[in-house]
């Protein structure tokens, strides 16, 4: 009996020995797993990657304790990011911060069906409220809060250009839709591809298409567009999607199996002569050594000077994340003066912050500040300010089939149908 109470109470001690081992390694294991910041986005291609990195750096060397996850899923315009943290935000496993446009995507898709914390101290208690245009804090702000820090401000109506091929065949970089047919023609004359186009993500082919609405109805006529003053099916929509088409005639052919940079690889490579995509091309050009001016050219995309189409990358504080406090620091680092000349010069896009250092920023990007301050703002269709993603996403499917088929009657009918669907 007395053998036995022995051995009881020794096995009780090594259980209980093991268990505070256990505990002490959980709790070790539990604190270093505090000491994260997972950061989410589909920022995986030249440019996108070295600036969000450069992001990252300067993070690490503020807050060395922190571990930061840097988790990507590749596709430009997120469009497979989009779906993996749909999934994870619904099944309650928010990562700490993810990027997301500011404008309708940010809005409509995670704060009004409150998934979001607001994030108004991190401009308000730094007192950089003012240090971000009115445009930017409005797209970003729901009920008198902000609920996402913009890292800068795109441009996506950017047609690039290789100037050599240009040169070559004494032509000008054309400046209206009217110049575009023209050299168009004389480029698929001299055997050269005119116009670049990677739409195996389709939405290339919606970017490129809300240039054409622009170009055709103005700043006025397209914004009309998303709140219903301007019809789908009105004359003026037919004809501007009618050239969209048009200009679909002088696309490489294997523009189905391309993605937006192979396309703006084509135009670096001397294979096309042209391509219409957002500023994210210059960081990728940058990335690859290249200089502007010298080894591409760039305008707005023709029929669109005057106009600039805008989106935004931001990131938010999502409810119920894992270690808030270190993406409250996040939020700063990427409000901050330092964060905003750390990241834009590399990504190829301007500061969203009008106070930043501009001796940091090339010909390119002074040139898109420039234009930000005295061009008409519209918002981005294919990159989440103008439309929900639902409608963007009807947007897309109708475009995918456009782009083959080019009906244009009966595409104008099916954006009526789905902006009624939107707007009723
Ligand atoms: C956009 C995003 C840009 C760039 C681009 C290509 O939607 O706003 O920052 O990443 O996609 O991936």
């Amino acid at each position: 009996m007395r053998t036995t109470t022995r051995f009881v109470g020794v096995l009780t001690l090594i259980l209980l020995l093991s268990a505070t081992m256990l505990y002490a390694g959980g709790s070790k294991e539990q604190e270093k797993a505090s000491n994260e910041l997972e950061i989410f986005s589909w920022w995986t291609a030249g440019g996108e990657a070295e600036g969000l990195q450069a992001l990252i750096d300067l993070y690490s060397e503020k807050y060395p304790d922190v571990e930061v996850i840097n988790a990507t899923v590749a596709g430009g315009a997120g469009t497979n990011a989009k779906a993996v943290l749909a999934t994870r935000m619904q099944g309650g496993n928010p990562p700490d911060s993810f990027q997301v446009h500011a404008g309708r995507e940010l809005i409509d898709t995670w704060v009004v069906s409150d998934f979001m914390e607001p994030v108004t101290f991190v401009l308000k208690d730094n007192g950089w409220m003012d240090a971000f245009p009115k445009e930017v804090i409005d797209i970003i702000s729901y009920e008198g809060e902000v609920y996402s820090i913009p890292v800068n401000v795109h441009r996506s109506n950017v047609m690039w250009y290789n100037i050599e091929i240009f040169e070559k065949n004494g032509l000008k970089p054309p400046v209206t839709v009217g110049d575009f047919f023209e050299v168009a023609e004389a480029l698929k004359a001299a055997g050269v591809t005119p116009l670049a186009l990677g739409d195996t993500n389709v939405w290339p082919a919606t970017h490129l298409m809300a240039s054409a609405l622009v170009a055709g109805l103005g700043p006025e006529g397209y914004k009309g567009l998303w709140t219903g003053e301007t019809r789908w099916d009105s004359k003026e929509t037919r004809t501007a999607l009618a050239r969209f088409a048009d200009m679909l005639e002088y696309v490489n052919d294997d523009h189905s199996a391309l993605t937006n940079i192979d396309a703006a690889g084509y135009v670096a490579d001397g294979k096309a002569a042209m391509t219409v995509m957002g500023d994210w091309v210059h960081g990728y050009y940058l990335s690859r050594g290249l200089k502007p001016n010298v080894d591409y050219g760039y305008a707005p995309t023709p029929g669109t000077n005057g106009v600039f189409i805008m989106l935004s990358d931001s990131f938010g504080l999502p409810k119920g994340v894992p270690h808030p406090e270190n993406v409250k620091r996040w939020l700063e680092v990427l409000a901050s003066v330092e964060g905003q000349d750390a990241f834009n010069p590399i990504k190829g896009s301007i500061p969203a912050r009008t106070d930043t250092d501009r001796s940091l920023y090339d010909v390119y990007l002074l040139s898109a500040m420039k234009d930000f301050e005295s061009n008409a703002i519209v918002p981005s269709l294919a990159h989440g300010s103008a439309a929900s993603e639902s409608w963007l996403t009807a947007i897309n499917d109708i475009v995918n089939v456009f782009v083959t088929e080019r009906d244009v009657d009966a595409t104008v009918r099916q954006f009526q149908r789905a902006a009624d669907e939107e707007l009723k």
